[in-house]
């Protein structure tokens, strides 16, 4: 099937549509229909289940609003931006990087400087892809994607809306590290709307402007904190490494998650876990394995927060698309955050028993600086202490110089002072007046930037694969079908109820049957209208496991003792369109069973 089968699909039957139609839509924004809604809710909370109450993390919800110092210090007002390039014709914009790839055989321009893009451009006489007008010697600038906005009125707090969700998580360490009692390893999920101001959204629900991510970030210390893989040792798949990518002949290759880390494939262990269990949750909602793999970022592809990242790519549409990321983010965010804020966002690392160390430190005498060095007294003093701290040898030889054990030549503090930079200035400061002293001190622990291992999932993304990866097409009866082959699990209503007619008390049995499924806690949607086999079509098409009839056996009227037991109604399974017959009073147990897995229809 083509994409254009599943947009068509999606809008008719209530998945998703471009949103504000009525006027016109609007690039990159989407409206999940009633069937797209309870998609949507089956994955977030299959993920939720899986990432954020089996991994036992804690879960927030932070706004999708921040002031603009949180991302100074993340680097996303710096550096989150794409390449934009303008036709010179028609005004179009266009990710520049995205022409040259669909363009030549080059597969990551995303990762080349702006200059190579432009020679390439000029070089394959690329044109615009709207008007066709070439557009070699454009100029290509670094294109910002974040939505600003104003907090309150006036243009005095600019804000943004958070291009990541993990910035809300990383912004509140400090308290959320006091919800972990201060132990590392902790992990955060969080699952939200993010924005990104795409130059040119594309692909449906593959390239949004505004999308769901659901995000965990774990803390780790990196020095102790490492992974138990029993769990995941044995999953298995493609993996694709920066090494095979930049092979000539290189390929991605099957292996399991034990083999990756054994052999060194996946640096990071706790990265090499979550694709192991990120593989088991892609399959659980029904992203087709056999085209699946994950691909490592090449080094000029990497966010400017990853030491490393990998990605869970699914092939739709001819195309391998990014599914989620798993990075490695060091230390980059809480470093950036403990710099720039007033806060501490380290964690205090208790030793095992305390150690006595030598600590440097100085006391500048004032009334010594004042005078000598005015107005830059106090920066001075501030930089002698950073000196101390980072090179107290410095000091050892002025102390040693001012006692007179200078030698022939005089070398760095044999003059008895000490030099600091201070705004591009150097200052001499004699050593008397630092007032150096090293002191020896107990210590209990040392304060340390835990690291973040960040899996990375994109909700729309996977929502698109898994009804592209579902669609199928048979015959039933003659006539051509179409259906979801969706995971029981995910799919938006698990069960159809329908009359066999609405007449003879049978509409009023169903209704009562529909209720009760409803009680036991089972999605069921009631239909009456049309003949069964339409009925049964509507379902197959949103992917429904499981159909329910009412009959005149139902309510004991069967004129046939072959229609089977009074009581009973028929069950129908989606995929093999198999019937059997299950009385009432045991249907909503079965279906809650068939539906969770512990139960298959052929078992009924
Ligand atoms: N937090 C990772 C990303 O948004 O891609």
């Amino acid at each position: 099937m083509s994409a254009e089968d599943v947009v068509e699909l999606a809008k008719r039957r209530g998945f998703f549509l471009q949103a504000a139609g009525a006027y016109g839509g609007v690039s990159g924004f989407y409206t999940f229909g009633p069937q797209g809604a309870a998609l949507k809710q089956n994955v977030e909370d299959s993920w939720r289940d899986r990432f954020t109450i089996r991994e036992g993390n804690m879960e927030v919800d932070a706004p999708t609003v921040m002031p603009e110092p949180v991302f100074e210090a993340s680097g996303h007002l710096d550096g989150f931006d794409d390449m934009l390039v303008e036709c010179p014709e028609c005004g179009e914009s266009h990710r520049a990087d995205h022409i040259v790839e669909d363009n030549t055989d080059i597969e990551e321009a995303e990762s080349m400087p702006i200059a190579d893009v432009e020679e390439v451009i000029a070089e394959y006489e690329l044109v615009c892809p709207t008007c066709g007008t070439g557009l070699a010697g454009q100029a290509i600038e670094d294109f910002n994607l974040m939505f600003e906005t104003n907090i309150g009125p006036g243009s005095s707090q600019p804000g943004y809306l958070r291009p990541e969700t993990a910035q809300g998580i990383f912004v509140e360490f400090p308290q959320l590290a006091e919800y972990a009692r201060n132990q590392l390893p902790f992990g955060v999920t969080q699952i939200g709307r993010a924005y990104r101001n795409e130059i040119s959204p594309r692909k449906s629900l593959l390239r949004v402007r505004e999308f769901t991510q659901a995000e965990l970030e774990l803390f780790i210390d990196p020095e102790e904190d490492e992974p138990d893989l029993e769990s995941v040792a044995d999953v298995t798949a493609p993996f694709y490494p920066a090494t095979e990518q930049e092979a000539e002949d290189g390929e991605p290759f099957e292996a399991t998650i034990g083999e990756v880390v054994e052999e060194g494939v996946v640096g990071k262990p706790w990265v090499a876990y979550y694709l192991g269990v990120a593989k088991q949750w892609y399959e659980s909602i029904g992203v087709d394995m056999d085209r699946f793999r994950f691909r490592q970022h090449l080094g000029g592809e990497l966010a400017h927060y990853a030491a490393d990242c990998w990605d869970a790519e699914a092939e739709v549409d001819g195309d391998w698309i990014e599914l989620g990321g798993f990075a490695y983010r060091s230390d980059y965010d809480l470093g950036k955050h403990h710099d720039h804020s007033d806060e501490e966002f380290t964690i205090f690392k208790q030793y095992d028993e305390p150690v006595t160390v030598e600590r440097p430190t100085v006391d500048p005498d004032m009334s010594v600086l004042g005078p000598e060095f005015g107005g830059a007294a106090s920066d001075v003093g501030d930089a002698l202490e950073e000196l101390a701290e980072r090179n107290p040898d410095a000091f050892r030889e002025a102390q040693r110089a001012s006692e007179g054990a200078s030698g022939d030549e005089p070398r760095a503090g044999e003059d008895g002072t000490v030099t600091v930079e201070v705004d591009g200035e150097s200052y001499d400061v004699s050593v008397d007046a630092a007032n150096f002293a090293v002191e020896e001190v107990t210590e209990s622990g040392e304060h340390v930037l835990p690291h973040v291992v960040e899996p990375s999932l994109g909700i729309d993304r996977a929502l698109y694969t898994v009804l592209d990866h579902s669609y199928r097409t048979d015959e039933v009866d003659g006539e051509e079908r179409t259906y979801l082959d969706l995971p029981a699990e995910v799919a938006p209503t698990t069960v159809g109820v329908f009359p066999l007619m609405d007449r003879d008390g049978l509409g009023e049995r169903a209704r009562e049957v529909a209720e009760e499924l409803r009680e036991a806690g089972l999605s069921v949607t009631y239909d009456d209208s049309g003949a069964i086999g339409r009925r049964y079509r509507r379902q197959d098409e949103v992917g429904t496991p499981f159909c329910v009839t009412v009959d005149y056996t139902t309510i004991g009227e069967a004129r046939d003792d072959d229609e089977g037991e009074p009581g009973t109604v028929t069950v129908r399974e989606r995929d093999a369109t198999a019937q059997t017959r299950v009385p009432v009073e045991d249907l909503a147990e079965t279906l809650v069973a068939l539906r969770d897995g512990e139960l298959s229809f052929e078992d009924v």
